[in-house]
């Protein structure tokens, strides 16, 4: 069978484009910010912390080329007005990166309403937010754009104990991978980035928490540990990480993963699940009737690109 040709990439020409990077101002963000001017971009950092904003413009000394806004992904209405003052400052956006994050972890036997709540609603709620609120410019403007929504290996290799991450990632994983064929016929393109682990700032959450999620919460102390944990010089360099990313977005891939050693565990996972299917002959008329629901080109063209089909 003929395989598709690749779809094509909506931001293969980088410069004198514009980026919106929500956790910009921090970490993987930054690291994606980084890697965006070096190639001639403008970029907005949307961030909730102005401390990190601050940080963050001192550090990229990127001039009129970086423009901050103070932001929470949560925040529908503070999100239509970021969208609006993105354009004025630095037009037509290109590169739409819905990466803030928190970390989330803890015993299901610990965890409460609050914690779920804060969590899937940054983690989730933040990229269905960007997404949403951005759409429509997007498609207005016409010019091709990227979307690129940092998941993580645990949205495919779900670890124990932290429910409420791996749940948001995985949703974040299939968000992307449920809208991309739609949205490529548009010429936008949507990447999920899947990084392994990455040295930044992400231990500081707890101190980030909202006061409406404090009191109700059950993992309280297990953030005040995370807030303790040294970063390991094995994990990722954050500027590659953002490197990568950028590299990534640019090529259109459905997946942009950066650490092999997860491999064999998402292997694992998928060979666990195909095992689990019951092994009876396929019903042919059935399968004929519900043939819509069978397959998905993205993984065909995602196959096609990798395998070179
Ligand atoms: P980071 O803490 O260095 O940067 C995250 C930024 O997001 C911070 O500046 C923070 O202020 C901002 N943020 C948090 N909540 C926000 C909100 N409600 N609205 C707007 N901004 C908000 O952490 P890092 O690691 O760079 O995290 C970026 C993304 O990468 C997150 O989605 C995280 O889940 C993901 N990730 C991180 C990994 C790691 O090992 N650090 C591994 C895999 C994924």
């Amino acid at each position: 069978m003929a395989q598709p040709a690749p779809p094509p990439a909506p931001l293969a020409e980088l410069d004198g484009k514009a980026a919106f990077i929500t956790g910009g101002a921090s970490g993987i963000g930054l690291g994606l910010a980084t890697a965006c001017l070096a190639e001639g971009m403008r970029v907005v950092l949307a961030d909730i912390r102005r401390d990190h904003l601050d940080e963050a413009v001192a550090h990229l000394d990127g001039g009129a080329r970086v423009h901050t806004v103070e932001l929470d992904v949560c925040d529908r209405q503070a999100f239509a007005r970021a969208v609006d003052e993105a354009q004025r400052a630095v037009g037509n956006v290109h590169l739409l990166a819905a990466n803030a994050g928190i970390a989330m972890s803890g015993e299901i036997t610990l965890t409460r309403f609050a914690d779920w709540d804060w969590g899937l609603g940054v983690l989730l709620g933040g990229v269905i937010n960007a997404i949403q609120s951005f759409l429509p410019y997007l498609l207005e403007h016409g010019e091709g754009a990227q979307i690129v929504a940092t998941g993580s290996t645990s949205g495919v290799l779900p670890i124990s104990r932290a429910a409420i991450y791996n749940t948001a990632k995985a949703a974040v994983i299939t968000l992307c991978e449920s809208i991309r064929e739609e949205l490529g016929e548009r010429n936008i393109g949507v990447s999920a980035f899947c990084p392994g682990p990455v040295a930044t700032n992400i231990r500081e959450t707890g101190s980030q928490r909202p006061e409406r999620f404090r009191d109700d919460s059950g993992l309280r102390e297990v953030e005040a540990r995370l807030a303790q944990r040294p970063n390991s010089p094995l994990w990722m360099d954050p500027f590659e990480c953002g490197a990568r990313m950028l590299a990534g977005a640019r090529a259109n891939e459905l997946y942009i993963f950066t650490h092999p050693e997860f491999r064999d565990g998402v292997a694992e996972r998928f060979d666990a699940i195909l095992a689990s299917f019951p092994e009876e002959p396929i019903d042919a008329e059935r399968a004929q009737a519900i043939g819509f629901l069978l397959h998905n080109p993205v993984f065909t063209e995602t196959l096609a690109r990798h395998r070179g089909g």
